[in-house]
């Protein structure tokens, strides 16, 4: 089992094919931008609202204000208005985007109530329109992030992701469960490899990949082109450059033992501190510094300690104080 690049589109290629999933509240910029320095090449963005990029939400707009500095990324995009789609994605190409993904696959209800998400894989023409649309407007590859359909009874991912690609799609991410499973249950890999069989782009798969031997394991049973990491990569962004450096047999580069973690930790709360305003990026910060501590020993009293201190300055140290007393 190797790496291997991925071509997508004809215009975007990508060394290593491991790619970090998009994860509300947890892929924004300074995550992202974590994860790339431990190794990670593409990433995509959290679900964004195409509504909000059309109609200039600012919060929506800063969630891609710094797009060029993070080549190549994805940004994704969440809608059920061709048109609106369509417009969404010319400002995401005008931003900077390198690909244009369209979420198939949210099973949330306030999102599948307007048409949007994995609603439309139970409506593969509107599904079709919106690729069809936003590949007619923007220069850059046009991809999908998909389920293997609603319900067990239902698993139209092969026709679907076929129909997607006929109306112009370049990839398609198979998040290997139904919509009605949510988030339980195994990631069934295998059924993966009938939507491979269904296209000729690239097909990465996705659900339950935390370790390199997860990632040989999926694309042996998915037969698919790469893998996509999302759980894997809390409180963990290294996994997604760790899984690469595996998959090609170099050495991983991130990071073994306390110390070094530590650094990681404390660049991304850098990144926090200088992309987000005060009170944000406190917010964020304690967020992910839950996830860092997870599994170590004091980490409950830790997670205690991180809600009664108010600055990114008190955070970081208390971030050293743990990893220090562990190394
Ligand atoms: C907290 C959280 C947020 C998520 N946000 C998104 C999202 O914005 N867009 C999307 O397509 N999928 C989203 N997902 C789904 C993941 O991208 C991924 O498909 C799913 O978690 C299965 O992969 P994993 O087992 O590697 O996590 C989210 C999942 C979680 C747990």
């Amino acid at each position: 089992m190797k790496t291997s690049p991925i071509e997508i589109g004809g215009s975007v290629f990508v060394k290593k094919n491991v790619i970090l999933a998009p994860l509300a509240g947890i892929t924004d910029f300074p995550f992202r931008e974590t994860a790339r320095m431990c190794g990670a090449e593409l990433t995509f963005t959290e679900i964004v609202s195409a509504n909000g990029l059309v109609f200039g939400n600012l919060k929506t707009l800063f969630m891609i204000s710094r797009l060029p500095e993070e080549q190549p990324i994805a940004v994704q995009i969440f809608g059920s208005q061709p048109e609106i789609m369509a417009d969404a994605a010319v400002v995401c190409q005008e931003m900077g985007a390198t690909l244009i993904d369209i979420n198939m696959g949210c099973p949330e209800k306030k999102v599948i109530k307007t048409g949007a998400g994995a609603a439309l894989m139970l409506q593969p023409e509107t599904a079709e329109k919106i690729v069809r649309e936003v590949a007619s407007r923007v220069c850059v590859p046009v991809t999908c992030k998909i389920r293997l359909g609603w319900s067990r009874s239902d698993l139209n991912a092969p026709a679907f992701a076929r129909r997607m690609e006929e109306a112009g799609a370049s990839m398609i991410t198979v998040h290997a469960r139904t919509r009605n499973q949510m988030f339980s249950g195994r990631a069934d890999w295998k059924e993966i490899s009938r939507v491979k069989e269904a296209v000729s782009i690239p097909v990465i798969a996705n659900g339950d990949v935390c370790s390199a031997a997860d990632a040989k394991r999926c694309l042996k049973a998915s037969k698919s082109d790469g893998i996509m990491v999302g759980r894997g990569a809390m409180g963990r962004p290294w996994t997604v450059g760790n899984i690469s450096a595996s998959l090609a047999g170099t050495r991983e580069i991130a990071p073994h033992g306390p110390a070094k973690k530590l650094e990681v930790i404390l660049f991304h709360l850098d990144t926090i501190e200088n992309f987000y305003d005060k009170q944000v990026a406190v917010k964020s910060a304690r967020k992910h510094l839950a996830w860092y501590s997870r599994g170590m020993r004091n980490s409950a009293a830790f997670r205690d300690r991180l809600f009664k201190v108010g600055g990114i300055n008190e955070l970081k140290n208390l971030a050293a104080s743990l990893f220090n007393a562990t190394s």
